[in-house]
């Protein structure tokens, strides 16, 4: 590892962070490299799991919405973080926004429509926590949220992210997108590169894989 880091507050990954650990077998030539290394995801669920755990402290029943299919890896270990960090019960529920299917983004982008394809059922709690796996131009939170609060009446939102893109040249309407959305918990700010593992694809592959890697763009760019 490169640095100490403080996993108090969110870790800000650099793209060549995690450079000297090349001793893992990355020879897959979709992949680029190692971005961040599972040990690391841990700890900071961790972190995230306890600042839950106290902002919800006087909470009963908490709604945990899980976004598929990114999400879903990061959903179970933090549900568990919680659990052990004796946070409120939870309740869990999937919905299913489709925003890139089997593409990546391009450059310049303006809009993109995030589908919703499961919907929710009932919510047994005021209290809802989105649990996603990644923002990167705000389509999908921002679907999500306005889905929440204007068909499901939700009163209490909060937005758990596993990781957030610095984005390199947003175009002003996705600025203004990222700029309304306010996310609650923050693992870690990551470089504007696909990345893929710990539950999250590119084009359907490496969702199994235990780290978080960055791809090689032009195998999956349509
Ligand atoms: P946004 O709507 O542009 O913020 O993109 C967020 C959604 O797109 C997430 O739910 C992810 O499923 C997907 N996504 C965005 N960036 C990546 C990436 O780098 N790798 C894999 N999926 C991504
Ligand atoms: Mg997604």
């Amino acid at each position: 590892m490169n640095k100490d880091i403080d996993f108090a507050n969110t870790v800000v990954i650099q793209d060549d962070e995690f450079h000297d650990e090349a001793a893992r077998p990355f020879a897959d030539h979709r992949i680029d490299r190692l971005l961040i290394p599972e040990r690391t995801i841990r700890k900071r669920t961790r972190v995230l799991a306890e600042q839950i755990c106290r902002d919800y402290s006087h909470t009963e029943l908490l709604h945990a919405v899980i976004l598929l299919k990114g999400a879903f890896v990061f959903a179970a270990d933090l549900g568990r973080e919680i659990c052990r960090c004796g946070g409120p019960e939870l309740q869990y529920d999937f919905i299913k926004p489709i925003t890139y299917g089997k593409g990546i983004k391009a450059g310049g982008e303006t809009h993109r429509a995030a589908r919703i394809e499961y919907a929710l059922e009932d919510l047994n709690s005021d209290h809802v926590l989105v649990i996603e796996d990644i923002v990167d131009q705000a389509f999908t939170l921002s679907a999500v949220r306005k889905y929440l609060q204007e068909e499901k009446q939700v009163a209490s939102l909060k937005f758990c992210v596993l990781l957030e893109k610095t984005l390199e040249h947003p175009a002003p309407e996705v600025q203004k997108l990222r700029d309304g959305l306010t996310l609650d918990y923050v693992g870690f700010q990551i470089p504007d590169r696909w990345v893929a593992g710990f539950g999250i694809d590119a084009g359907e592959d490496f969702r199994h894989l235990p780290d978080i890697v960055t791809v090689k763009e032009e195998y999956y760019r349509k």
